[in-house]
């Protein structure tokens, strides 16, 4: 509700607020019903968010849910201090949770050279999921990739994002909007 307060505490650092806490409010919430539609009750659904970036999507999208699932998460890393991708992702994944079997849902943050997917999804179809879908809040459409997003939150620019869980050098991430750098 604060949002046009806020970017006076950046200190001038945004350029502009892309997508505000109601926008990104109203948006999660369209994707949880549509996530809920997808699946029916009975089916073993686990949302798999790729920490860090996304971890405030994951919480309020979770909330929006409104089926059973299970929740856990993966942590992948490729940019540092830098806004391009260094092409390297490093993938530390959690081999204790099971996927044979279980409609796998991967929350992803954005996407954007699409390395991550690229890296992470061959480790995730290897373990034999029922089903494995993707749900990125942003996409920037750079790229193609074997398999799309089947829900995405906005269209993204091509521009540097940051807040809403994305960081710059582990800046911005707890801003409750989106802005561009
Ligand atoms: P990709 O591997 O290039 O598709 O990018 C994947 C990851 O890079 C995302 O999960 C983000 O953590 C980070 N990233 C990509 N674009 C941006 C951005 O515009 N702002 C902040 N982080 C980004
Ligand atoms: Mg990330």
């Amino acid at each position: 509700m604060k949002d046009t307060h806020r970017p006076l505490a950046e200190n001038g650092r945004l350029r502009r607020i892309v997508y505000s806490a109601d926008d990104i409010r109203h948006r999660v919430a369209e994707l949880g019903r549509e996530i809920g539609e997808a699946y029916g009750a009975e089916d073993d659904v686990l949302v798999l968010g790729m920490l860090k970036g996304s971890f405030i999507f994951i919480a309020d999208l979770v909330r929006e849910i409104p089926i059973p699932i299970h929740v856990d998460f993966l942590v992948a890393g490729s940019y540092g201090n830098r806004m391009t991708s260094s092409g390297e992702v490093r993938l530390f994944y959690n081999p204790r949770t099971t996927i044979a079997g279980r409609n796998v849902i991967l929350v992803e943050d954005i996407i954007d050279s699409g390395n991550t997917l690229l890296r992470v999804l061959p480790v995730l179809l290897q373990g034999n999921p029922a089903s494995l879908e993707i749900c990125t809040l942003l996409h920037k459409r750079l790229t193609r990739l074997p398999k799309d997003a089947r829900w995405v939150g906005f269209e993204a620019p091509e521009e540097f994002l940051v807040g809403y869980g994305l960081d710059f050098g582990e800046d911005f991430r707890h801003l409750p909007y989106i802005g561009a750098m």
